[in-house]
């Protein structure tokens, strides 16, 4: 028969074929610009410029996938002596209903299909949210010894998670075994990644070849600098995923770039020149909310190595952040939590109810190879709970005003798991520019 002709060639042209199909892996939702959008990216083919189609296709339930759009696939070259190398497919859900539970699959006839998997829509841009949402946050996991993988893998499996936040150093490092350890982290975390957005920044442990793991792995964030479009890593050109913005809900995110004020010193004013622009366009009748990410704090507590960096991105950013009233801002780095209060230029008034400046944290000890960070200073009064055990970040924006913040400590050093060990509301009755 005809059918079974083709297909018997097919097959062979797959067995004669000089690279290696593989089946669609470390799947990752990340959200656009457009609420009603949701992109979708995987790796599925090992080998030399392998084309090979980028298809997603969803729908309402699991039997009736009606929809399917075709997307775009990357060549991704590890810059080891090996050569790694992969092709990356990202393809966008479009017309989405919110906050809607949709069935979908990636791949292609020739490599197969994914499992059918399941996400939310992101809710419609809007002050007043249908429901509280949840985050997950936290920096600096690691392939190896991630302490909390198992406990935020939960979350997302019971639904509790609406978006997750990596604030940089994912794999230590994604480079290591040519690459190959990239990998490891990005099956990881498939199973909470392919259900919930997992939105990201970039930290220094992703330097290898200028970046080129976090550039192309990350490649669908929602890059939208008008004056920077991309970027150039170890890889070659890509959408600018190293400083960008998107909403979600309530909450107006902005990614930054700390690794620029160390290694790109070129690019130091076009980012904030983004950041500027990008914080003054914020309408904060629809986002109230303005939380600012990146990897690297502005403010820590551990020794004064620490500070010494936090200085430089201090200098750079505090300004912008209290001129436009950045309601929070959430880094890692330093492999410890410390939740600060109100913080401008070093002062603090201690406060979580309409404070004056912005709300500092650093949550970067979800685990990793290089262990716990410990406080050698101090805590200083602008600190209001630190920590150095492994753990997360868990925050609920219940409405335009009121915003629930909470430490879950998964720590086997301490033989504690899933314990809140911190929490606190954040209260903001009137959102916009401090100072004034
Ligand atoms: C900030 O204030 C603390 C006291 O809370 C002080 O120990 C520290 O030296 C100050 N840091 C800077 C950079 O001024
Ligand atoms: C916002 O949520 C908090 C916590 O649930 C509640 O106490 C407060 O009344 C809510 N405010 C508005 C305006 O809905
Ligand atoms: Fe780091």
């Amino acid at each position: 028969m005809k059918f079974t002709f083709l297909a018997a060639s097919i097959l062979t042209a797959l067995a004669c074929a000089d690279y290696e199909i593989y089946q669609p892996e470390q799947i990752h939702l990340a959200l656009r610009q457009d609420a009603s959008e949701m992109s979708v990216q995987w790796s599925a083919a090992h080998g030399d410029d392998v084309q090979i189609g980028s298809t997603v296709m969803w729908g309402l339930s699991e039997n009736e996938l009606t929809e399917k759009a075709e997307g775009d696939s990357s060549l991704f070259v590890d810059g080891g002596d090996e050569s790694y190398t992969q092709t990356h497919h990202i393809a966008v859900m479009s017309d989405l209903t919110p906050s809607t539970k949709y069935y979908y699959k990636v791949g292609d006839t020739l490599q197969g299909w994914s499992d059918i998997m399941h996400f939310t829509s992101a809710p419609s841009t809007h002050a007043k949210l249908d429901e509280p949402k949840v985050f997950g946050i936290w920096g600096d996991m690691g392939s190896t010894n991630a302490q909390i993988l198992h406990s935020v893998t939960t979350e997302v499996q019971e639904g509790k998670f609406d978006m997750i936040l990596h604030v940089g150093d994912f794999a230590y490092n994604m480079d290591n075994d040519n690459g190959r350890n990239g990998d490891v982290f990005m099956k990881n975390i498939q199973p909470m990644s392919s259900h919930v957005p997992y939105m990201v920044d970039v930290g220094n442990h992703e330097v290898a070849y200028d970046f080129s793991h976090y550039t192309e792995r990350f490649r669908n964030m929602p890059s939208n600098s008008i004056d920077t479009p991309t970027v150039t890593s170890g890889n070659g050109e890509a959408p600018n995923n190293w400083f960008y913005s998107h909403d979600f809900g309530n909450v107006h995110f902005v990614a930054i770039s700390t690794e620029i004020y160390f290694d790109y010193p070129d690019m130091v004013k076009a980012q904030e020149a983004f950041v500027d622009a990008d914080l003054a366009a914020v309408d904060r009748t629809k986002t109230p909310w303005v939380i600012v990410h990146g990897h690297r704090p502005l403010y820590c507590s551990c020794d004064a190595d620490c500070d010494d960096s936090a200085k430089t991105v201090r200098d750079g950013m505090e300004e912008i952040f209290y001129k436009y009233g950045v309601d929070m801002y959430i880094c890692g780095h330093e492999h410890n939590y410390e939740r600060m209060y109100d913080v401008y230029k070093n002062e603090t008034t201690q406060s979580t109810i309409n404070p004056p400046a912005t709300t500092y944290v650093v949550t970067g000890d979800a685990g990793g190879p290089e262990d716990h960070e410990s406080f050698e200073l101090p805590q200083p009064d602008r600190t209001a709970f630190r920590t150095d055990a492994f753990g997360y970040s868990r925050m609920t924006v219940y409405n335009e005003t009121h915003l629930f913040w909470e430490q879950v400590e998964c720590d086997t050093d301490d033989n504690v798991q899933d314990t809140v060990i911190d929490s606190t509301w954040l209260v903001v009755e009137e959102h916009g520019p401090f100072g004034k």
